[in-house]
C-alpha cells in the first residue's frame, strides 16, 4: 500500500482494519467471559482511545456503562513525562467493576496517574485494557491485565491515535517510516 504523509513525516500501513476488528472482538469476548456476569463501568481515556473504546463496547455482549476521562502526556511524537487531567470523571465508582480503555501503554506515565486517580475511589476491581503496548519502553512497575497487541517502539497513528492532532480518522494503523 501507498506511504501517507502527516504533516512532515511519511507514515505506511501496519495494521489493518480488519485485524484490528478481530482482536478487538476477541478482546472483549474474553473480558466478558472474565466478568461473569459483573456489570463493567468502562472508562474511556480521552483522546485516543475513542474509537477503541466505541467499538469494544459494542462488541461487549452484555450490559455495561461507559464514561470518560480526558489526560494528556504526548507532545508531537513523544511523551512529555507529565500528564495533564483536562475533563475527570462524574460518576460514583463505589463498589463498582472498573474498565480502563486506553488506546497505548508507552512509557506508563498516563497509567501512573490513572492508577492515582481510581486509588483513591473504593471501587470492587479495577481492571486494565489497552490496545497497544510497547514493553520495550515501559518503564514502570504497573499490572496491565488486557493487551491486544504489543509491538516493537515505533510511532503509530490512525484508529484514534494521532501525530500532531492529525490521523485519528484513519481506520487503519500506520506507522512511521524509517
Ligand atoms: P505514556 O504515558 O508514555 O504511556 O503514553 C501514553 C499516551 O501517549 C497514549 O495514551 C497516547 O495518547 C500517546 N501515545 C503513546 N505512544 C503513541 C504512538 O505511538 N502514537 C500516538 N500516540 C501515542
Ligand atoms: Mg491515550
Amino acid at each position: 500500500m501507498k506511504p501517507i504523509q502527516i504533516h512532515d513525516k511519511n507514515f505506511e500501513v501496519y495494521i489493518d482494519r480488519d485485524k484490528i476488528q478481530q482482536a478487538v472482538s476477541s478482546l472483549a469476548q474474553q473480558l466478558k467471559k472474565d466478568l461473569k456476569g459483573e456489570r463493567p463501568l468502562f472508562i474511556s481515556i480521552l483522546n485516543g482511545a475513542f474509537i477503541f473504546a466505541a467499538d469494544f463496547i459494542r462488541a461487549y455482549k452484555s450490559e455495561c456503562e461507559i464514561t470518560f476521562i480526558k489526560l494528556a502526556s504526548y507532545e508531537k511524537t513523544k511523551s512529555s513525562g507529565k500528564v495533564k487531567q483536562l475533563l475527570g470523571i462524574n460518576e460514583d465508582l463505589t463498589d463498582r467493576t472498573i474498565i480502563v480503555l486506553e488506546d497505548i501503554i508507552d512509557t506508563g506515565t498516563t497509567l501512573q496517574e490513572i492508577y492515582k486517580i481510581l486509588g483513591e475511589e473504593k471501587v470492587k476491581d479495577l481492571k486494565i485494557v489497552s490496545l497497544f503496548f510497547k514493553p520495550e519502553v515501559f518503564k514502570k512497575e504497573l499490572h496491565i491485565d488486557y493487551v491486544a497487541f504489543e509491538i516493537p517502539d515505533n510511532f503509530i497513528v490512525g484508529y484514534g491515535l494521532d501525530y500532531d492532532g492529525l490521523g485519528r480518522n484513519l481506520p487503519d494503523i500506520y506507522k512511521l517510516s524509517k
